[in-house]
């Protein structure tokens, strides 16, 4: 445990890091990977560039010091966090060396005014905080390997089938290339894909939905094309245009907390923006397939009849459900946004909410959601992009 006096200089340069939080975390990427480049391997290059994962680290950090004495509290973000970690790989010999170029890069930037203490209690805030996501990401990597058929780390997928589901959308079928059958997964988790781009020194992952119901046969992953949004559209411009049927890619086993909750049997809103509705594929699909007396109502926004995906899917999926609610809405149209009145008019009373799509699109579906007094606990969110801030209600 951390003395009091090493908590109270943590808690008291909390403002002073943060006020330099972006400064510090630059140098420590540019530190981290110049010392350990095979890291490069793993961390997504395109965020990188935008320094959005250099928020996301910063910030966590920050936030988990600051509740240094009290973090079990931070434990569901934690989870969250460590999914995506145990996803991509991330080991518990990684941390000391995160570790090391964060201390080093606060030294850096502070200067004089980083004294030995508050460096001493840097360090030990950072093992105390480290220590946490090992032991939640050891327990995962433990389960996912314990599963049947399951795995640790990635493993050879084949692409058995390609199918185009709109103009910007593009769906994979992937088996385990030696044959074997899959794991059980949760609707709504996600899994990494790791591919090699000739040309590119360093692998690329990126995590996609997992867009089919589960079953032990494949997986499906449904990629929007990101073209105009270099370099934010590498990996998925690769996949929509070099990775045909045949293929084989990496993948991890499945992760994520963003899930159906397949216990109960209350009624379930889906509220999604554009390719946010791969998640709600697998979710809805298992209602239908396990859960057929479970009220659903399916609300999506997207730009146009053209970018549209699974429309008949989803129709195919409501056939088996007994209480239906589908609703499509296109931007592109004169009232084609998603508005609160359009919410009340569609949801289903007492319904858990899930919310997918991207940060703009959620911040305003969680307005229009408190704007209708929808309590807190009912709603489920996740955005695409790493997490900006560790939340700690
Ligand atoms: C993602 C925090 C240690 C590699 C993230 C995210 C946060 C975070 C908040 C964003 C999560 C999201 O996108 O939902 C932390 C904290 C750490 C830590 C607080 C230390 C206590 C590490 C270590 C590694 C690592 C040791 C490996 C060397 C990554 C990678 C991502 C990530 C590769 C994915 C995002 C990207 O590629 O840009 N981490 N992390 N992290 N973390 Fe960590």
């Amino acid at each position: 445990m951390l003395s009091t006096q090493t908590i109270d200089v943590i808690k008291s340069t909390v403002p002073v890091l943060a006020v330099h939080g972006t400064d510090i975390t630059k140098v420590f990427y540019k530190n981290l990977f110049s010392a350990h480049p095979e890291l490069l391997n793993i961390f997504n290059h395109a965020n990188q560039s935008q320094g959005r994962q250099q928020t996301a680290l910063a910030n966590t950090v920050y936030a988990a010091a600051l509740h240094i004495d009290q973090l079990e509290a931070l434990l569901p973000a934690v989870k969250q966090i460590a999914h995506k970690h145990r996803s991509l790989g991330v080991k518990e010999e990684h941390y000391p060396i995160v570790g090391e170029h964060l201390l080093g890069a606060i030294k850096e930037v502070l200067g004089d005014a980083a004294t030995p203490e508050i460096l001493s209690a840097w360090e030990q805030a950072y093992g105390v905080i480290a220590s946490v996501f090992i032991s939640v990401e050891k327990e995962m990597y433990t389960k996912a390997a314990e599963q049947p058929a399951g795995w640790d780390g990635f493993k050879d997928f084949k692409v058995v089938r390609k199918v185009r589901e709109s103009s910007v959308i593009t769906s994979f079928y992937l088996e385990a290339a030696d044959g074997s059958t899959l794991p059980p997964f949760q609707p709504g988790q996600y899994i990494t894909v790791r591919v090699s781009i000739p040309g590119k020194e360093y692998t690329a992952n990126r995590q996609y939905s997992l867009s089919a119901a589960p079953n032990e046969n494949y997986y499906r992953i449904s990629v929007k094309k990101e073209a105009d949004r270099e370099p934010f559209g590498t990996v998925s411009t690769y996949l929509h245009d070099h990775v045909q049927a045949g293929d084989t890619i990496e993948i991890s086993a499945p992760a994520g907390d963003f899930v159906l909750d397949t216990e109960a049997m209350s009624p379930v809103t889906f509220i999604s923006g554009g390719v946010g509705i791969t998640p709600f594929m697998s979710m809805l699909g298992y209602i239908a397939n396990h859960q057929p007396s479970r009220p659903v109502s399916f609300l999506h926004g997207t730009r146009n009849k053209q970018t549209q995906a699974f429309d008949l899917e989803i129709k195919d999926h409501m056939r088996n459900i007994h209480d239906t609610t589908n609703c499509t809405l296109f931007s592109d149209e004169p009232n084609g946004y998603i508005t609160p009145e359009f919410i009340e008019e569609n949801m289903l009373k007492n319904s858990d909410i899930y919310l997918c799509g991207p940060v703009p699109f959620l911040e305003i579906m969680t307005k229009h959601l408190a704007q209708l007094g929808v309590e807190e606990e009912k709603i489920h969110l996740e955005f695409f992009g790493p997490a900006v801030s560790l939340s700690t209600n």
